[in-house]
Parts: C-alpha cells; structure tokens; sequence
C-alpha cells in the first residue's frame, strides 16, 4: 500500500492508472476504522481494480462547540487494517494542503435543503462542510465510484445529491451500516461512551426497529408514533435530538404516496451524539 499526502502525487497516481484503464474506487473517512469502514473497503474492492482509501480529519464539518480535537486519531492501526485488505493507495492529504487559504476563504459547496433539515439542523453548516470535502476529495482522486455508510443516511443523500447537480462523472454506493452484536451501529464516537452509556446505546435502534414495525403492522399515526418513541428515548437515558419518519427517497415528510420510507433518530448520552435509521418499504 502506497501513502501519499501530496496532491502531486496522487494525481501522478491517477494519471498512470488511467492511462491502463483501471477503474478507482474510492472511501473516504476520517480514520479511526471499524468494520464498518473495513466493510466499505470490501465493498470497493469487489468493483474496482484500484482502491484508494482517504484519512482527513475536516475541521469544515466540526461545529465550534464539537470535538473535532478529540475525534479519535489511530492512524498506525489504520494502516496496518487497510494495508491487509490490500488498499492500493492510503490518501492522507495535510489540513495546510486541502484548505491553502484558510477556512474562513474556503469556496464551499452547499446541498440546500436537503443540508438544513433532521441532522443538518442541529449541526448548522455540517453539511456544508461534507460536501465541500467531499467535492475536492473527488477533484483529487478522481475516482469512477465511491463508497459511503447508510449509518449517515442523510450523508449519502446530500452527496448524492451533490453528485447530480454538479454532474459529477462517478457513481455513488451506499453500503449497509455494520452493527455490533448488541445492535448499535459502529461509529468511531462509540469510543467516547463510558460503560454505562455504552449499555444504554443500543436502545436507539431497538426503538426505531420497533416503530418500523409498528408501521408494518399498519400504524399511519405517524407523528404520535415519532413523539411516543421521543419520550421512550429520553425515559432510557438519552437526551433526544429527533426522531423522524422520512421519504427514503426525499427525506421530505412522507405523502400518502410514499411506499419507501426511513426512521432516523438521534440523541445524546452526555456528550456523545448516537444516530441511527432503519429503511422499510410499505404496501
Ligand atoms: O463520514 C465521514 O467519515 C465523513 O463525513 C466524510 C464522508 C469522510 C467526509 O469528511
């Protein structure tokens, strides 16, 4: 495995792996790798000759009050992970490189809408910030496709959307969220979570799964459902921030239309921030 923080370089790369026809796949995160990155990987390298993989922890998607000085660093184990998956290339680009004229300058893409609402209204900018990484981070390595967890559902819509309204030349694959053996989706902030918030964690998903139930089983009450599961969250030991019931598709409020839907719902324990979605599909 190659590891590259020049953008030179990289393209360097690119140029003679394009010049043989490979296709790229890509997986950008944020270091810190779990299986659910690793997953991502797999995922990658079934549909690509060459994987790059980047780490870049982006100050543009950290709130001033979030913790982007204690987002969890382990880059010596993340080599040696994504080295035996036999990543070709590790992108590690320096924070002075991505945003040469400091953040307060930084040309910013934005996704409206679909940035401002559900996650996106408790991180204001948040969005914004992904997307901008993202754009670039897709300038540089170029890739035929890309690889992103459904854990961060609204993620993968704003990058999708970002991809068809700038013409992006790349197709974008979601990949299904990997959990724990208890059921709480891996994240990398699963670290912060003393043991006692860690035994509470994984009741956010056990609710939305019992709300997609409940939904399958017939209930339409929709906004009794998200307020009946709100209070179950805050009685577990969370404080929640929402819980929704989207279009899968538009992340809009559902018409009657609306057959493929998605739960999400996030909330804290002290400080740490748990999301979490389930997608069901109704008659
Ligand atoms: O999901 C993440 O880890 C990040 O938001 C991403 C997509 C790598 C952009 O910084």
């Amino acid at each position: 495995m190659q590891i590259v923080s020049d953008i030179t370089e990289l393209r360097e790369l690119r140029r003679t792996w394009q010049s043989s026809k490979q296709q790229i796949a890509f997986v950008p995160t944020m270091g810190n790798l779990h299986n659910g990155h690793l997953k991502l990987v797999k995922e990658a390298k079934k549909h690509a000759s060459k994987v790059v993989v980047s780490i870049f922890v982006n100050p543009l998607q950290f709130g001033p009050d979030e913790d982007l000085d204690a987002y969890p660093r382990t880059i010596d184990d993340d080599k040696t992970s994504l080295a035996a998956l036999g990543v070709d290339v590790l992108f590690m680009p320096r924070v002075s490189d991505i945003y040469s004229r400091g953040l307060e300058q930084q040309t910013f893409v934005e996704v409206p809408g679909l940035s401002y609402m559900i996650c996106g209204a408790s991180r204001p900018g948040h969005f914004r910030g992904v997307a901008t990484i993202v754009c670039k981070l897709f300038n540089m390595v170029q890739p035929n496709m890309a690889f992103f967890g459904e854990k961060d559902f609204q993620q993968l819509q704003v990058i999708k959307a970002m991809v068809t309204d700038l013409s992006m030349n790349l197709t974008i694959h979601g990949v299904p969220t990997e959990r724990e053996p208890d059921g709480l989706a891996m994240s990398s902030r699963n670290s912060y979570l003393n043991q006692e918030q860690r035994k509470i964690a994984p009741a956010l998903y056990k609710l939305i799964c019992e709300m997609a139930d409940e939904i399958r089983g017939g209930r339409r009450d929709f906004s009794i459902l998200m307020q009946e599961h709100k209070e179950k969250l805050a009685s577990l030991g969370f404080k929640p921030d929402y819980i929704d019931i989207r279009s899968a598709n538009s992340l809009l409020q559902p018409s009657h239309e609306d057959k493929a839907l998605v739960i999400l719902g996030a909330g804290f324990l002290g400080k740490t921030r748990i999301i979490d979605n389930v997608q069901l599909v109704i008659e």
